[in-house]
């Protein structure tokens, strides 16, 4: 199974991931997280990746599909896959669906999380007071918005478009309240 957890930057995309993945056994895979893991350890991607993210800005189609790829294609990951910030301009579903269809499979189903911009930037303040993510500026937050706003969002439209189940699932109130709607959305029942 492909799934899909999609949503503006604060959205709730990696909390409610690790919910998914824990009950569902679904392999969580945030393109987020891999590049911040990437930077941490002062690779090659990460440092060309690094002033790019803190800036709010995506990094190149090209670099990202080669990260996805690379982990799809390892025949230690899971063929049961959550993605979480992938794929998020025009050209990451093509790629995306590229690499599935070389194994027969397909983009299974999209959550895409519905907040409120005003929530997801008091959210990512927060987060910003707690953990200090190199982009939870005030600066890099509103660019993330913005390119959310200018590539991102189009992807849904993509999805509708070639018939893949999109749920719009409501991501505000508490994190088991917003698991609870996807759980109804997506109709997977406890394994
Ligand atoms: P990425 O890591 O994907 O960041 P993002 O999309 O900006 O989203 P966040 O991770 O900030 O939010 P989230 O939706 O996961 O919410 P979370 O659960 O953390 O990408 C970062 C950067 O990497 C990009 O800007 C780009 O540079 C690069 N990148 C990554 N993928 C790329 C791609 N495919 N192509 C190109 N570039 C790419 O929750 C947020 C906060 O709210 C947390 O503190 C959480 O505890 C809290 N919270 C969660 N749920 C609730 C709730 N229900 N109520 C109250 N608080 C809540
Ligand atoms: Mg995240």
């Amino acid at each position: 199974m492909i799934g899909i957890i999609f949503g503006p930057p604060g959205s709730g995309k990696g909390t409610q991931a690790a919910r998914i993945e824990g009950e569902f056994h679904l392999t969580h895979l945030s393109t987020g997280d891999i590049l911040r893991s990437e930077v941490a350890r002062g690779t090659e991607i990460g440092k060309e990746a690094a002033r790019t993210m803190a800036a709010g800005d995506l990094v190149p189609d090209g670099v990202i599909i080669r990260i996805v790829q690379g982990i799809l294609r390892d025949p230690d990951v899971s063929s049961d896959v959550l993605l979480d910030g992938f794929p998020r301009t025009i050209e990451q579903p093509r790629a995306l669906d590229q690499m599935l269809a070389s194994e027969g499979h397909r983009v299974d189903f999209v959550v895409a999380l519905d907040v409120p911009e005003s929530d997801l930037v008091d959210r990512i303040l927060h987060r910003a007071a707690v953990e200090g993510r190199a982009d939870d500026t005030r600066d890099a937050i509103a660019e993330r918005m913005h390119e959310y706003h200018k590539l991102t969002h189009a992807v849904l439209d993509l999805y509708r478009k070639q018939g893949v189940r999109v749920e719009v699932v409501d991501g505000t109130g508490d994190v088991d309240g917003v698991f609870g709607r996807i759980r109804r959305a997506v109709g997977i029942s406890s394994r």
